[in-house]
C-alpha cells in the first residue's frame, strides 16, 4: 500500500511551490540530478552493489526479511532502487525534486516500483505518514546541515519514523580518518566509460572550523573535447561520536557503526535499533 501523499513511478512528481525552492541545497542537487550518475564509473553497477551490501547489513543488524523501506534523502535512487531490487518497498523521499523525479523514472528502468514524495528529513514527522522497518539516509546527506541542532532536528524527524521493531541506518563520509585537518581536495577518479571518459573530484574550501564550500567538478571528453561541470554548496564535517551523541538524544538505542572493510559499503553506517521506547 503507497504511505498516503505519495505518488508512483511514472506520475510527475510536483514541484512544491515553496521556500524550498530557494534552498541553496534544493538548488545544488536538482541541477546535479541529471549528472549525478557521472560521479560513479557506472551507476547503474552501483545500485545493484549498494543494495546487496545494505540488504546484508539491514539482515545482520535487523534480523527482518525485506520489509517496509524509508529513504529520507534519495537523491537519484542509488540505495532505494538497490533495496527495491532486493524486495524491499520502498518510500523515497528528498529534498530535490528534480531528483525525486528521476528516481522514480530511473525506477522504472529497472523495473521497480517506488513510491516517491518530495520531504525535508528535518520535518519527516510532519511531512511523511507511517512507519517504517527500515529508515535510512545514505551518502553523507546529514553534512548539509550546517549546524548541530541541525542534525538533531533530522535524527529525531528520521528516528519518529522507525516502527517498534525497526532500524534507522544513516552512512556519512569518513570524516574521522582526517583527525583534525582539513582536506583541501579530493582525489580525482577518472572513469573509462562506454560514453567516454570522465573525472570527477571535489575542492573543499574551509569557511570555519568545520563548514566548508564543496565545489563538484565533473570533466567529460565529449568527442575530443573536455567539458567541465562544476556545482558549489556548504557542507558540514560530521564526527562518529557527535552522530552518535545525537542518535542517543534523540531516543535510539543500540547505536553502533560498521566500518566499509565489514559491510562492503564506501562510508561508515550506523545503525540503531529501538531499545525501550
Ligand atoms: C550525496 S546525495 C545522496 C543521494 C542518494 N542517497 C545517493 O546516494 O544517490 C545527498 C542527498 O541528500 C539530500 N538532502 C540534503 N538535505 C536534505 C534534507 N534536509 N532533507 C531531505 N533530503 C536532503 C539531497 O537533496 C541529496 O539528494
Amino acid at each position: 500500500m503507497r504511505p498516503p501523499g505519495s505518488r508512483g513511478n511514472g506520475e510527475r512528481v510536483a514541484v512544491r511551490v515553496m521556500a524550498a525552492v530557494e534552498d541553496p541545497v534544493v538548488r545544488f542537487y536538482d541541477r546535479l540530478a541529471s549528472d549525478y550518475h557521472m560521479i560513479f564509473g557506472d551507476w547503474r553497477e552501483a545500485v545493484c552493489r549498494q543494495g546487496e551490501a545494505l540488504d546484508t547489513l539491514i539482515r545482520r543488524v535487523g534480523g527482518a526479511a525485506p520489509g517496509s523501506v524509508l529513504d529520507c534523502s534519495c537523491g537519484i535512487g542509488t540505495q532505494a532502487i538497490g533495496l527495491a531490487l532486493r524486495g524491499y518497498r520502498v518510500h523515497a523521499t528528498d529534498l530535490s525534486p528534480v531528483s525525486v523525479g528521476r528516481a522514480a523514472r530511473e525506477a522504472e528502468s529497472f523495473g521497480v516500483s517506488l513510491t516517491v514524495g518530495v520531504a525535508d528529513l528535518r520535518r519527516l514527522g510532519t511531512d511523511v505518514d507511517g512507519s517504517f522497518d527500515v529508515v535510512l539516509s545514505c551518502d553523507n546527506a546529514l553534512a548539509h546541515l550546517l549546524s548541530v541542532d541541525q542534525v538533531r532536528l533530522a535524527a529525531r524527524g528520521m528516528w519518529s519514523k522507525v516502527g517498534p521493531t525497526g532500524l534507522l541506518l544513516v552512512s556519512i563520509r569518513d570524516y574521522d580518518q582526517f583527525a583534525g585537518e582539513k582536506p583541501r581536495a579530493t582525489m580525482p577518479r577518472a572513469f573509462l566509460t562506454p560514453e567516454g571518459r570522465r573525472v570527477s573530484f571535489q575542492i573543499w574550501d574551509w569557511a570555519g572550523d568545520d563548514v566548508y564550500t564543496l565545489h563538484l567538478f565533473i570533466l567529460r571528453d565529449v568527442d575530443g573535447r573536455w567539458e567541465t561541470a562544476h556545482h558549489e554548496t556548504r557542507s558540514r564535517m560530521i564526527r562518529r561520536d557527535e552522530l552518535s551523541g545525537v542518535l542517543r538524544e534523540a531516543g535510539c538505542s543500540e547505536i553502533r557503526w560498521h566500518m566499509p572493510g565489514d559491510t562492503g559499503y564506501d562510508q561508515p553506517i550506523v545503525t540503531a535499533r529501538e531499545g525501550s521506547r
